[in-house]
């Protein structure tokens, strides 16, 4: 009868301990293709992001929740422990750095201007050129929007108009509203294929590194940081972004 009693409880905590395998909350903000999108058939979150922290989950041997939400909502809700990582093609950056630890980084991002196709602006110098005044279009809170605001609205010489993803600001160039929107090249590549009459140009406003964002002195960082370096050094990193960018 004991030894019933005993399997029984050993059965439960088993049965326990498997339903409660620890749930990793990852903040996103998905409307960022490729990094993360909604699928258009199944209505869940994919891309780059979404997959490589799939792996680095099942290396963990946790559950992966994602988490929309505004992309300036993300270290927020990272330094406050609501979400576990933020991973959203973010930029590492001093500024970040002094309230978030950062992993390796997995991916390079290019901020890149994008236009309609007979805009005047023919080159990223012709936002910094004495006397210009344009209007332009950002994600808020991105390094696109930082970058813009110290270089162009602080110095005069146009102004930022902010939104709350990628997708919206292209709209405010499609319809006129702004003459350009500086954002990574992955989605403006994106962006253009979906909206015609635009283009990006070719010079490039800067180069940074993607990393996961997570809070301060984590036990996670770790761990994180070492499944993803794995991932890294075994090219299944790799094989996810020739997945979803093709050259
Ligand atoms: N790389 C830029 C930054 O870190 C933009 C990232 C936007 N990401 C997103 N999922 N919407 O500021």
């Amino acid at each position: 009868m004991k030894k019933i009693l005993a399997i029984a409880l050993i059965c439960m905590l088993t049965l326990t301990g498997m339903a409660m395998a620890e749930t990793l909350k990852m903040g996103t903000n998905a409307s960022f293709p490729p990094y993360e999108f909604y699928d258009d058939e199944t209505g869940e979150i994919v891309g780059i992001d979404a997959e490589v922290a799939a792996a680095i989950c099942e290396k963990l041997g946790c559950e992966l929740e994602i988490v929309d939400m505004d992309f300036d909502a993300i270290i927020p809700a990272v330094t406050t422990g609501k979400i576990d990582f933020g991973m959203a093609g973010m930029t590492v950056t001093e500024e970040r750095m002094q309230s978030v630890d950062f992993t390796t980084s997995y991916a390079t991002g290019i901020q890149v201007v994008i236009v309609k196709e007979d805009s005047e602006i023919v080159s990223v110098d012709d936002l910094f050129a004495e006397g210009t005044n344009h209007k332009i279009g950002v994600q808020q809170g991105t390094t696109g929007d930082l970058y813009c605001s110290w270089d162009i609205e602080d110095e005069g010489l146009g102004t930022v108009e902010r939104y709350k993803n990628g997708t919206d600001a292209v709209l405010a160039l499609t319809s006129g509203k702004v003459d350009c929107v500086v954002i990574d090249n992955e989605p403006a590549k994106n962006y253009i294929a979906a909206n015609e009459g635009l283009k990006i140009l070719d010079t490039e406003y800067a180069v940074e590194d993607y990393a996961i964002a997570l809070a301060k002195d984590s036990e996670l960082t770790e761990k994180i940081n070492a499944a993803l370096e794995e991932l890294i050094a075994d090219g299944t990193v790799q094989a996810i972004i020739d997945k979803y960018i093709v050259a």
